[in-house]
């Protein structure tokens, strides 16, 4: 949450703030600002409320050609959306802005006799308050003493007056990368910001100090030895995080599925056979298995629930499934007998992280699946299987989605294989199935204008009802989020039979329910369902595969979906429901990539 970002060099960086901002703006779109240190005007402020087009234009009165200065887009947490509250902060000789949360900023503000100095409802106005009052012309010092101070998460860029053309950053758990090019250094939250300059960086390590010049970065660890972190090369290039012809990242990151799940898969096939050798996951992980915990937060968690039915259905492994933020404060059950299997398409949501921890603590060993490279999940877990999406720069989730299902099947069948529950021709069998699961898509996606016209029905809806049975189940939660998250309308998913045990009151005249039906065992019986709401006025959509003809009696629409095993068809349901939502949404006329009120990456709890 929130996007930072740090040039000083010999360009003018008011244009490479606003532009890294953009790129940025993903992580949070309530306000925007930069810090500009001008050589001759000192220190040059602008923020604004709104997106960073309403800062872009603010800042066109901005005269200066200063060459050091900071920029944030904020995702509000303390305080409310005003130009007051938005970053960056200015006290004294200090100007910063942050990503994170610092929890003792009411103790601090006390302790330290600060509130005079603040003009800002925010805990970010604290820290530089603070450090201004601590600060005695040595930066570092002073950043010391103060970090020694904070409780919480941060990430924190600095500009000093008396420090021209420097910029000091320092953090704990929320992410910075960094890179050094000809013309200066560059520092940014994440790698979207740092791709037009550079294809090499580091990410900052935690509790180690930056001072950032024009032509180099210097790294000192809190008792001020040097370091020297490692240098990782940036796997896509700037094309990837632009719309390419698309109306919108999310509509593009949809049709990037097939080869999303083919860069993904493909590596870890040797012989038609799973293999992580590459990605350093010992068998004899897998093999003790007793039991597996999934733990994960959002569209994530809801992959890791897929995952789990085909790991139980398949292998008769027991899979515990578990919201991040619940599993951190319930004592779970876990020990050495569980593998934990993380989610995470960021990489840096907190309370998966938090959970990651909980469980290697008590013994469990832990694979994390994750889309950023270098991230603070990929970076604590015992083991990484990163799938390869590249950067998904739309809230909605929807390429990692599916590659996390593909790196749950690869994992499935993997530890079927070595537990010896899959022979290894059961075991090639389901790896050439998941290897169609591109294709799968790919045919989805034709059927994408019938889909339009039926999100164009529903658009007008004030409640959508997804129904579905075991794996349609969860596809049918993922479904739904999907839909409320982009197009605000409520959507919720039911167990199919579960609606008569209350929810069924809900249904009347017109409402549109989802009904997801691929299960061939249990597809007679939602149809009963259907059967049920549609006798009460609903207006039933089936999506099923393609073999399924049902009557006029049982539904009002159809979308079919290429004909393959359940296990196999959630890709092609995946695409769907994710269609469903973006039309909807792009026909209420709603932002589409930024929905109200989120943002990317959840570093806050
Ligand atoms: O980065 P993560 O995968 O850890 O994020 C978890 C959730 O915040 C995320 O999946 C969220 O639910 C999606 N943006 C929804 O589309």
């Amino acid at each position: 949450m929130c996007g930072i970002v740090g040039f000083t060099g010999e360009l003018p960086a008011k244009d490479i703030l606003i532009s890294g901002l953009e790129q940025l703006e993903y992580r949070g779109y309530d306000s925007a600002g930069i810090a500009i240190l001008d050589q001759e005007k000192g220190l040059l402020l602008k923020k604004k409320t709104g997106h960073v087009a309403d800062l872009r234009e603010a800042a066109k009165d901005m005269d200066t050609a200063g060459t050091c200065g900071i920029g944030h887009t904020r995702w509000a947490t303390h305080g409310g959306v005003t130009e007051a509250n938005a970053h960056p902060h200015n006290c004294g000789s200090v100007t910063l802005i942050h990503n994170g949360i610092i929890e003792n900023y009411r103790e601090l503000t006390v302790e330290y006799g600060l509130s005079e100095k603040l003009k800002s409802e925010t805990d970010t106005e604290v820290v530089a308050a603070l450090l201004d009052k601590i600060y005695e012309g040595d930066p570092i010092v002073a950043i010391r003493k103060t970090v020694k101070l904070l409780a919480g998460t941060f990430a924190l860029c600095i500009m000093f007056s008396d420090r021209p053309n420097v910029i000091y950053c320092v953090r704990n758990v929320s992410p910075l990368v960094a890179a050094v090019f000809d013309e200066g250094t560059i520092i940014a939250s994440d790698l979207t910001a740092l791709i037009p300059y550079s294809k090499k960086y580091f990410v900052v390590p935690e509790y180690h100090i930056l001072t950032m010049m024009k032509d180099s970065i210097h790294v000192e660890d809190m008792k001020g030895n040097k370091v020297t972190p490692e240098i990782l090369t940036v796997d896509w290039d700037i094309n990837s995080a632009q719309k390419g012809g698309y109306p919108h990242f999310m509509l593009k990151e949809i049709y990037e599925q097939p080869e999303a799940l083919e860069r993904t898969i493909m590596p870890r096939v040797s012989d038609g056979m799973p293999d992580f050798t590459e990605d350093g996951i010992p068998d004899e992980v897998l093999e003790k298995v007793k039991r597996v915990v999934v733990v994960a937060c959002g569209t994530a968690m809801h992959a890791g629930m897929v995952g789990a039915k085909v790991i139980e259905s398949r292998l008769r492994i027991p899979v515990q499934v578990e919201i991040a933020s619940e599993f951190r404060y319930k004592d779970p059950i876990i020990d050495e007998e569980a593998l934990t299997v993380i989610l995470s398409q960021s990489g840096e949501t907190t309370d998966t992280l938090e959970a990651l921890k909980i469980a290697k603590s008590r013994g469990s060993k832990t694979i994390s699946i994750v889309n950023v490279k270098g991230s603070t999940i990929a970076r604590e877990s015992d083991y990484v299987l990163y799938t390869h999406a590249g950067p998904e720069i739309a809230v909605a989730s929807t390429k990692a989605y599916t590659v996390q299902i593909s790196a749950m099947y690869l994992l499935a069948a993997r530890m079927g294989f070595v537990k010896g529950i899959l022979s290894e021709e059961e075991t090639k069998e389901f790896i050439a199935k998941l290897s169609g699961a591109g294709e799968l898509i790919s045919k989805t996606l034709e059927n994408a204008n019938n889909i339009k016209r039926i999100a164009n029905h529903i658009k007008l809806a004030q409640d959508v009802f997804y129904i579905g049975r075991g794996i349609d189940y969860t596809m049918s939660l993922e479904a739904s989020l999907k839909l409320k998250e982009i197009s605000y309308i409520h959507a919720e998913a039911y167990a199919a039979g579960e609606l008569k045990h209350g929810t069924i009151a809900l249904i009347s005249e017109n409402v549109p329910v989802i009904a997801i039906a691929t299960e061939p065992s249990v597809y007679p019986k939602t149809i009963s369902n259907m059967k049920e709401v549609k006798s009460r006025g609903a207006y039933v959509i089936l999506i099923s595969q393609d073999a399924e003809k049902p009557d006029d009696s049982v539904c009002d629409r159809q979308i079919r979906i290429p004909d393959a095993e359940p296990t196999f068809s959630v890709f092609s349901t995946a695409a769907v429901l994710q269609l469903i939502a973006y039309y909807t949404s792009d026909a209420r006329g709603l932002d589409v990539d930024k929905p109200r009120n989120l943002a990317k990456s959840v570093t806050v709890e």
